[in-house]
């Protein structure tokens, strides 16, 4: 996929729409040492936090994406063109964990991004690559709504949320 740099503030996306129906696939680790890992999320959102413009993810514990996450400085959010979706749900029901050529067998086609260890894909219509500034537990004495809890099943697993700032950005060139 052909793609052009722009500055995140150009994005003119919906916002919604992106995070709930095209989901990203999120990926951190290190491209070139060949030890990185990817998972599907759809909750988190894009803006302005400490005047800088930020991505947000929010990862369990128990995906094995949490341990790249912790280990390694930055990530990246990538959105793909419809076909890919298949691509997707694969990606977000199968841990790398347990099938470690989950992406490529998924069809995606990793490669190195300007600036950052974690990778991005080829087939990726929106890349978003981030350097992270900061991450907190959630606290589930915190949740105010009251369904909140009933994402949380086994009463644990609660996300560790993780703030990264947006240090490039290309989008498909059309
Ligand atoms: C549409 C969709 C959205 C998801 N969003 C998230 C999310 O935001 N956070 C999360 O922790 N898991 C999310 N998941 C689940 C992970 O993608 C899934 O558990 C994945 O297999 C973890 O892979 P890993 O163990 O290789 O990291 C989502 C799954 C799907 C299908």
């Amino acid at each position: 996929m052909k793609r052009k740099t722009i500055n995140i503030g150009e994005l003119g996306v919906n916002i919604f729409h992106l995070w709930e129906k095209e989901w990203f696939l999120l990926s951190a680790g290190d491209f070139l040492e060949g030890n990185y890992n990817a998972m599907t999320v759809a909750w988190g959102s894009l803006g302005t936090l400490w005047s800088r413009p930020f991505a947000q993810v929010v990862v369990r514990p128990s995906r094995y994406t949490f341990f790249f996450m912790n280990h390694y400085d930055t990530f990246t959010l990538c959105r793909f063109p419809g076909e890919y979706q298949k691509a997707l749900s694969y990606l977000g029901s199968v841990s790398g964990r347990d099938v470690p050529g989950k992406i490529q067998i998924a069809g995606l086609t990793p490669e190195a991004v300007p600036g950052i260890a974690a990778p991005g894909y080829a087939e990726a219509d929106l890349l978003i690559a981030c350097r992270k500034i900061y991450w907190q537990d959630m606290d589930e004495t915190h949740f105010l709504a009251s369904d909140i809890l009933s994402k949380y099943p086994g009463g644990n697993d609660f996300h560790r949320i993780y703030f990264g700032e947006v240090c490039h950005c290309e989008i498909a060139d059309q």
